[in-house]
Parts: C-alpha cells; structure tokens; sequence
C-alpha cells in the first residue's frame, strides 16, 4: 500500500517544526510506516499531548505496537485506513484535534481516497489547526490551497528523496 520510502531527519524535523514543545494538544499522525516521524513527534510534543496514529498496514502496526509499547499513555496505534478517522475519534470521545501530520503518499492512491482523507482532516480540524503533508512534487499542490486556502510550503532538499512539505492552516 503506497511508497516504502522512509522519511529521513531532515524531513522529520520539517514535518514536526510546528508542534508546540509546552503546550497539550491532540495530534494525529497518518501513515506513520514503522514510525520515523513518530519518534520526532513523540520527541517534540508535551507529556500530557496525546498521539494518534492511523497505519493502514498491520505488518507496520505491529513493528510500531513493539518499539513503542513504553508509550500507551501518551500514544494510541489504530491499524485502519485515515479516511475512517472519524470513526475511531467519535470511540474516544474526541471531536476536534489540533493538529494533523500526515505522509499518506497520495499520488500513489486513487483520488478518492485523498478526497475522503483531507475532507474528514479538516472536518475534525480546531480553527487554526495546522495540517502537514509531505509530498515529493508540485503536483497536487493545488489541491490542498483550493481546500484551505492558506497554505505554505517548504522544499526539503536533504531527504532522498527531496521532498515538499506543505503546511496548511483551517481558517474557517
Ligand atoms: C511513505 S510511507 C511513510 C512512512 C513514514 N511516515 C515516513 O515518513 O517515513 C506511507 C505510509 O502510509 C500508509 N498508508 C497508505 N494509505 C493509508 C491510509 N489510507 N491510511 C493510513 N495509512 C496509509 C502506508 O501503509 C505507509 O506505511
């Protein structure tokens, strides 16, 4: 399912710029693979904050479920497609999250599944929460500035591959 390319720290770092270090928020993370940018967000993001991560792959579920059995107080694993996140929210009594990380490697994937995962992203979205995509090109750049409009973008060259990061921000 997608690309087996791992993230390296330079993207890593990109991806979890924005994450308050003292402030307890709710994070999802999508398409976590077997957790390179997951250990950053678990590094950066406050004790009491709580992670959710949506892998669609159970092999990578059970890779992360191991390296971070340590952390269940702080880190929830949920081996289903992001596109259900709503779902799995509305068991844990969780209607709004502050911010959402996402490597769902949506080129590689039929269109509506990226509509459904970026539609229900900025559903459960706080006004001004930040949602981070990391992509390898352009391409579907327009999508996500038709989507929510305020949208910046940063090159990461030192990642094989080079990559984007676009940063979006709910406004409405
Ligand atoms: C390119 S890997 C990224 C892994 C890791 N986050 C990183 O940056 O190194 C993309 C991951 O997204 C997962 N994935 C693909 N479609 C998904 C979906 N609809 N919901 C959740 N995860 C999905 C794949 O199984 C894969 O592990």
């Amino acid at each position: 399912m997608g690309s087996i390319v791992r993230s390296g720290p330079q993207m890593c770092k990109k991806m979890t710029h924005d994450i308050p270090k003292n402030k307890d928020i709710v994070i999802l993370e999508l398409g976590a693979g077997d957790g390179a940018i997951t250990d950053y967000i678990l590094h950066r993001m406050s004790n009491k904050s709580l992670l959710i991560v949506f892998e669609i792959n159970s092999e990578m579920v059970e890779t992360l479920n191991r390296k971070y059995s340590d952390q269940k107080e702080r880190l929830i694993i949920i081996n289903d497609g992001a596109q259900k996140l709503e779902t799995h929210l509305e068991k844990l009594n969780i209607s709004q999250v502050d911010m959402i990380i996402s490597a769902i490697p949506f080129i590689a994937l039929p269109e509506e599944i990226m509509h459904a995962v970026l539609k229900v992203s900025k559903k459960v979205l706080k006004i001004k929460g930040i949602f981070i995509q990391m992509h390898y090109t352009l391409q579907l750049k327009h999508i996500y500035k038709t989507l929510f409009g305020n949208i910046s973008t940063s090159f990461v060259a030192l990642n094989i591959p080079p990559g984007y990061v676009f940063k979006c921000i709910k406004e409405e």
